[in-house]
């Protein structure tokens, strides 16, 4: 079990992945984002994850510069988006991203969401980018099952990571259990689902029994079950909150009660249904 917030999960590449970060969906480019990721690093979190279509890839830059915490510390990951998709596009979106984080090399670069008839061919730029070694890792973003099959039978290197929306609502064990087969880190996206799940009744129980908050269970929750995780906010207090969930444990029996909250139930696109 990771025991401090630098701890890491070690990718089928071999590289070192935090399991635990700050993502920064939906947190205004400038000053908020500038604050956000500086507040994160000064706190001791070092991996931060953005995509280019949260058009905050150049504040997340600023404030890394600014953090004077050198770049080889931190775990910067990135996505292509939806419309660059396909091999040349990728390739000049990826210098794109790069060029706004001001940096010289990514750590993790993802497929944001499995474009139909796209997908294989952006896989082929970010396996170039890889072997290029422009990239550290490379990875996917909402592939169900059948979208991993099917890179799979066309892909020459397997993806290290698979970033899905995944939360107690939204186990996924299908997915899940699929990746953990085949070596492929999972991450969670949304893992308090927006903030919905911190008033569920079962886990505000089993929050006052250790003493912690609701956000603290579910992230702890999603450490337990090995997968990495990287909550939002833009405010230092909570930042500090979340990741304060490596002085307890879960007990098998709450585990399973809060692995029993699943309803499928999404806060984003199911990603055999998507319209962007
Ligand atoms: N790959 C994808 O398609 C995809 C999709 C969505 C998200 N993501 C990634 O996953 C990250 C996390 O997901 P998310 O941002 O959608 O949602 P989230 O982390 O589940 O929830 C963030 C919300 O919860 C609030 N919050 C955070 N900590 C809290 C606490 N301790 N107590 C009370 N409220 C708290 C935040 O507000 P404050 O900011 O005010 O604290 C914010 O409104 C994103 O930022 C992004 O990096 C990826």
């Amino acid at each position: 079990m990771p025991s401090s917030l630098r701890d890491t999960t070690t990718l089928h590449n071999g590289v070192k992945m935090p399991w635990f970060g700050l993502g920064v969906f939906k947190v205004k480019e400038g000053e908020e984002v500038v604050s956000s990721v500086k507040a994160a690093i000064k706190n001791g979190y070092i991996s931060i994850d953005t995509a280019a279509v949260y058009k905050n890839e150049e504040g997340v830059g600023q404030a890394i510069k600014e953090s004077g915490v050198a770049r080889e510390e931190l775990f910067i990951t990135t996505k292509v988006w939806n419309a660059d998709q396909g091999y040349d596009s990728t390739l000049q979106a990826f210098e794109t991203s790069l060029g706004k984080l001001g940096l010289d090399y990514i750590d993790l670069y993802l497929i944001h969401w499995p474009v139909k008839g796209k997908y294989n061919d952006t896989w082929k730029a970010l396996e170039k980018l890889y072997r290029d070694g422009r990239v550290r890792a490379i990875g996917v973003s909402n592939f169900h099952v059948h979208h991993l099959e099917d890179l799979l039978s066309h892909a020459e290197i397997k993806p290290m990571v698979n970033q899905i929306e995944y939360h107690p609502h939204l186990t996924q064990k299908e997915v899940h259990d699929f990746c953990k087969k085949e070596g492929i880190q999972l991450e969670a996206w949304s893992p308090l689902k927006q903030g919905v799940l911190l008033k569920d009744p079962t886990i505000n129980e089993i929050a006052e029994k250790h003493n912690k908050s609701a956000a603290q269970i579910i992230l702890r929750w999603d450490l337990q079950n090995e997968v990495v995780t990287i909550p939002k906010s833009t405010n230092e207090n909570r930042i500090i909150e979340n990741a304060d969930i490596f002085d307890f444990e879960l007990t098998p029996e709450e585990m399973q009660r809060i692995n029993d909250l699943n309803k499928n139930d999404r806060i984003g696109s199911d990603p055999d249904n998507f319209n962007f």
